[in-house]
């Protein structure tokens, strides 16, 4: 067994690991704290102490997908449809700025409810307000990435969800993997900072296969990786599955950030969701980002990708509060800068 302190070792030093050693690291849980240990020490050297705070604009619901883990799948008739109207979702970044924020995240449900012209105007006025932004729309062509793109937009978050091609197929149906690949492609080639992560937990996946996900995510230099439990949803064709754990997603993460040292890593809401102390428990642990909801009202609840999401009846006040304390309480401080992507030198 000190075949994975050696592993840790190599990881922590070289950031990098065959899919072998990343197999063995998630098949035994006897050395997690020095896991998460090592991957705490690679985030304090190569991005510091300063947490990165992102504020989440929900903006809306709506979905023509219908990934079998989602609660704003299509098909799911329960939900109650929203989208906030444009100059709704400009007020609500700049109320997002006036709690101290310097990026926020636009994310939706992948619609055309929104055209071109409607995503540019929002893009823009947003951006000229100083913030820098982060989109989370889904799948589009390249040439709406590159309106999008020159309109002011910074970032863009798309999960891979799995690398796993069979599980894929299953879980998402009329979609492709190799589309969700080609997105990613385009994205980093206008410029954008690529955001990627998977779930963890889902059904059929395999210790392998989440290998093969986090040296998917070294193979495209992700910029950013948001990694978290899938936490099954009861108006989802995977209402019975057992899910992801909390250990397990910690574990994916921690193993990320090995691999990735530079990266900026959120610790998800996901995982606060399955622990009480999940996010600050990841920021021990590899993490140096967290997104708290910008959302305001109702529409917060309107939101539910999976049952237990936590903040759905707090403030956008409260939340930024709430963090801001627990950030403070480990040692750590909320950072002023916009926070982009240092790449590692070496
Ligand atoms: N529609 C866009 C997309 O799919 O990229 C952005 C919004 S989507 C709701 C954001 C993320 O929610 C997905 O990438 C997925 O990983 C996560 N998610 C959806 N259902 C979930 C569930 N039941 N448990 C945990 N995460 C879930
Ligand atoms: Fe739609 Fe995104 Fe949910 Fe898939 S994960 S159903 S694309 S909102
Ligand atoms: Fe929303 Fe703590 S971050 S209540």
């Amino acid at each position: 067994m000190t075949d994975i302190l050696a592993i840790l070792h190599t990881a922590e030093t070289t950031h990098s690991l065959t899919k072998a050693e990343i197999v063995l690291l998630l098949a035994t849980n006897e050395y997690d704290q020095q896991l998460f240990m090592a991957a705490d020490r690679v985030r304090s050297k190569y991005v510091g102490d300063e947490v990165h705070l992102r504020g989440l604009i929900e903006f809306s619901n709506v979905c023509q997908q219908n990934c079998f883990y989602c609660g704003l799948r299509k098909d799911n008739a329960k939900v109650k449809r929203y989208w906030l109207t444009p100059d709704t979702i400009i007020e609500l970044a700049s109320k997002a700025q006036g709690y101290g924020y310097k990026t926020v995240v636009l994310q939706s449900g992948e619609s055309d409810v929104y055209t071109i012209a409607d995503m540019h105007y929002i893009i823009s006025k947003v951006k000229a307000l100083g913030l820098a932004i982060t989109l989370s729309v889904g799948e589009k062509t390249k040439a709406e990435y590159e309106v999008y793109k020159k309109a002011g937009a910074d970032r863009y978050l798309l999960r891979i969800e799995t690398t796993d091609r069979e599980i894929y197929k299953k879980l998402h149906p009329g979609m492709e993997l190799e589309n969700r690949i080609r997105c990613l492609t385009d994205l980093k080639e206008l410029g954008y900072e690529v955001g990627t992560g998977c779930l963890v937990g889902l059904p059929g996946q395999t210790i392998e296969s989440l290998a093969d996900d986090i040296l998917f995510f070294k193979a495209i230099d992700a910029d950013m990786i948001g990694l978290g439990p899938f936490i099954p949803n009861s108006d989802t064709p995977l209402a019975g599955e057992l899910g992801g754990t909390f250990v397990t997603s910690l574990k994916v993460m921690a193993i990320t950030r090995l691999l990735l040292p530079d990266a900026n890593i959120p610790a998800t809401t996901a995982m606060e969701t399955l622990n009480k102390e999940g996010r600050i428990t990841a920021l021990n642990s590899g993490a140096n980002v967290v997104m708290p909801n910008v959302t305001e009202g109702e529409y917060r609840q309107m939101y539910l990708l999976y049952p237990g999401k936590i903040c759905i009846n707090d403030t956008p006040a409260h939340c930024r509060g709430c963090i801001t304390g627990k950030i403070m309480a480990i040692g750590r401080q909320v950072s002023n800068k916009y926070g982009y992507r240092v790449k590692n030198k070496q």
